[in-house]
């Protein structure tokens, strides 16, 4: 945080419960280590010790775009020392649970926000890359960044879109390097040799580090610069 003079920090945790879901400590732990906002996607449900939580939290979102009578909230706006943040939680529709569509929701959530602020990111939780970019498009001028989650394998798409919003297919992942999306490579490639419903286990191998740092300038909400980080760590 240092070393890149942060302001504010949004992980998301979905699967910090060894892949499945996040748990009330892991929520604790993550803040402690100084994440301000935790988003999720899919895997949320996971852990149902979490679900008082995402009803209490202002800074445990799910996305914004399932049911709502769906325990928690999509959105929040964080106070950071450049001035309000918003934040906002989506999930695709491709591969993924049939939810409420991402692009009206999101719309009506960005123009709330932008009531209260003009620096808004966008945690876009989603499988494929068309519904990631058109989704980018269609807030492109109406919000500091979106930045797509859920696939675990980062991408070197990092750009500033033309009305000002920096984007990225994929942020990635943080977790184990030598591994089929985090989980123990053999168990993967049984279930693809197979297709029995196998069950997935965290690998245990040197870790990667992969997140984006986006510079916005406070009074516009526009995004100045997004830089993609991919550390491996030999531990
Ligand atoms: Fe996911």
């Amino acid at each position: 945080m240092k070393e890149h003079r942060i302001d504010a920090v949004i992980a998301n945790g979905e699967n910090a419960a060894a892949g499945f879901g996040i748990t009330p400590d892991q929520v604790r732990q993550l803040q402690e280590a100084g994440v301000d906002v935790i988003t999720s996607g899919n895997h949320i449900w996971q852990q149902r010790d979490i679900i008082p939580l995402l009803k209490s939290s202002d800074h445990l979102l799910r996305p914004a775009n399932y049911p709502p009578r769906v325990p928690g909230k999509g959105t929040t706006v964080l106070q950071t020392p450049l001035g309000p943040l918003g934040v906002i939680n989506l999930q695709g529709r491709k591969s993924l649970p049939d939810t409420d569509c991402p692009f009206r929701v999101g719309r009506e959530a960005v123009e709330a926000m932008r009531k209260k602020t003009s620096m808004i990111i966008i945690d876009f939780h989603a499988e494929h890359t068309e519904e990631k970019e058109a989704l980018a498009l269609y807030f492109n001028g109406s919000v500091s960044a979106v930045l797509g989650t859920h696939t675990h394998v980062q991408t070197m798409d990092e750009r500033i879109l033309p009305g000002g919003t920096a984007y990225i297919t994929d942020v990635g992942m943080t977790g184990p390097e030598e591994s089929v999306i985090g989980s123990i490579p053999a168990l993967s490639v049984e279930r693809q040799l197979t297709q029995m419903p196998l069950k997935s286990e965290v690998a245990d191998h040197s870790s990667v580090v992969n997140a984006v740092v986006v510079e916005i300038d406070a009074a516009s909400g526009k995004a100045l610069s997004i830089t993609r980080i991919n550390k491996h760590l030999h531990v």
